[in-house]
């Protein structure tokens, strides 16, 4: 069993800026090992055992279905490295994009292409490391489309003049520092904002009339922003909205007016897509005939061993050529990586056999915390393997983390607009163990309602 001197730990983690004060071990600390989803990590001070409950879907397999899906990676590198150190020649490991791509690369994009969202051939697919910049770089890449031209579903002609960014009221697409999206505050007090940036109205639910009622606020929000040439979607939000997905029919009928009134359009499913959202396809665009022009996709495709992430667009491949447009959003190591290429490959391939999984594991989500959640002290939304749990505003975010340290188990926890906490385990989540980790979390909600002392 690995071993960590707690004292070195906690002075790392005093050292760290990152996810809690920096000068205090308050963070979530450092894990020294972990069987599934459970995990042991010095937390505080102390070696505590803990059952991750997903940590924002950045894991897709764990055990034997992660070695499975690493091991090419790990042969790649095996057998360059030997290559090396004979003074052979060698495949690239990675390489800068202005000196070429790794072969590998054609496995990956045979891959996504059997997994499109939509038919057509006209799509073509830009590869980054994190999500926000594959978001950046779907809105660019739709930006060059509609200086163009306005959406070719748009009848009416168009001033090209502006191209602003629809997004979410609430929504989240990156740090807030650099990314889209409106996030609950400001990093710091008048921290700049991602500029040309505006928010479309929250959506409801349900509700047949309440629908119709959106419709009309949209349509008027559309007539008063001629100008806003890019929309942008979360058809089932992540953190930002804690896990909330849009009616699909509603979000189908949206997308639909944006398009006509000539704004292209991105679903960002960098954190509900790769089937996590339980419809049985990759994309959940594709299981709701949703019809974007892009979609984002990240996290876990490259097992999160290797940051992979990228946006698919639908047409514009041939226009863009012809126009000699190029995506200016790149990085010295997007789209570099022969280890990411290969790993993601197998995950593509491997993640359709857990489609149903998903489905199915979020139906026990359903069946053991539907009944704690009452709808007033704690409510819960989602689907699939992503869901959210929110709390009343008299529950405090330190009870809240002393509840599920004393019950021992670590879901992703949300302190702002209002408290809450995202599940979204690895797709292979072992039922069991899933079913373990879940009535924790009933016990946590029960705790804090009947408002036990931490040591109770
Ligand atoms: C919907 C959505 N888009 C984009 C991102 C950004 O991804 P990354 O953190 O990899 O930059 C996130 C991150 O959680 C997200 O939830």
């Amino acid at each position: 069993m690995a071993s960590l001197p707690i004292e070195s730990s906690s002075k790392a983690m005093k050292r760290l800026a990152a996810r809690s004060t920096v000068a205090s071990d308050e963070g979530p600390g450092i894990v020294v090992e972990r069987r599934g989803a459970k995990l042991r990590r010095v937390y505080r001070g102390e070696i505590e055992e803990t059952f991750l409950l997903g940590a924002a879907c950045s894991e897709v397999f764990t055990g034997p279905r992660l070695a499975k899906v690493l091991r090419p990676a790990l042969e790649h590198q095996r057998l360059a490295i030997e290559k090396m150190e004979r003074g052979e020649s060698w495949e690239p490991l990675s390489i800068h994009t202005s000196a070429g791509f790794p072969g590998a690369l054609t496995g990956f994009v045979e891959c996504l292409e059997k997994n499109l969202p939509w038919t057509g051939s006209d799509w073509f697919v830009n590869v980054q490391q994190e999500g926000a910049t594959a978001v950046w770089a779907g809105v660019e890449a739709l930006g060059h489309l509609r200086q163009m031209a306005p959406h070719p579903k748009c009848s009416a002609s168009r001033s090209l003049d502006v191209c602003r960014v629809g997004v979410a009221e609430r929504s989240y697409h990156g740090t807030p520092t650099t990314a889209l999206g409106q996030p609950a505050k400001p990093l710091w007090p008048n921290a700049p904002r991602t500029t040309g940036q505006v928010s479309y109205p929250l959506p409801p639910l349900s509700g047949e009339k309440e629908c119709e009622e959106y419709l009309r606020k949209f349509d008027a929000f559309l007539a008063e922003h001629p100008d806003i040439g890019i929309f942008v979607f979360e058809p089932q939000w992540g953190s930002s909205r804690l896990a909330r997905a849009w009616p699909p029919q509603l979000l189908k009928e949206v997308i639909a007016r944006c398009q006509r009134s000539g704004a292209y359009v991105l679903c960002d499913e960098v954190m509900c897509g790769l089937g996590r959202h339980g419809e049985g396809t990759l994309f959940l665009s594709q299981a709701w005939a949703l019809e974007p022009d892009a979609v984002t996709f990240g996290k876990s495709l490259a097992s999160g061993t290797f940051p992979l992430s990228g946006v698919i667009v639908r047409h514009g491949s041939k226009a863009m050529w012809e126009a000699g447009i190029k995506i200016q959003q790149s990085h010295t190591y997007a789209g570099s990586s022969a280890l990411a290429y290969l790993t993601a490959t197998e995950i593509l391939r491997e993640l359709p056999g857990w489609f149903d999984r998903a489905n199915r594991s979020g139906q026990m989500v359903r069946d053991l915390l539907g009944p704690v959640a009452d709808g007033k002290f704690f409510r819960l939304y989602g689907q699939g393997l992503l869901w959210g749990g929110e709390f009343a505003k008299t529950v405090a975010a330190t009870d809240l983390k002393a509840a599920c340290h004393k019950e021992g188990v670590w879901p992703y926890i949300v302190e702002s607009p209002s408290l809450g906490l995202m599940i979204s385990p690895p797709m292979d989540i072992d039922e069991d163990q899933l079913r373990e980790g879940l009535e924790g979390l009933v016990r946590v909600v029960n705790r804090l309602k009947a408002g036990l002392p931490e040591e109770a």
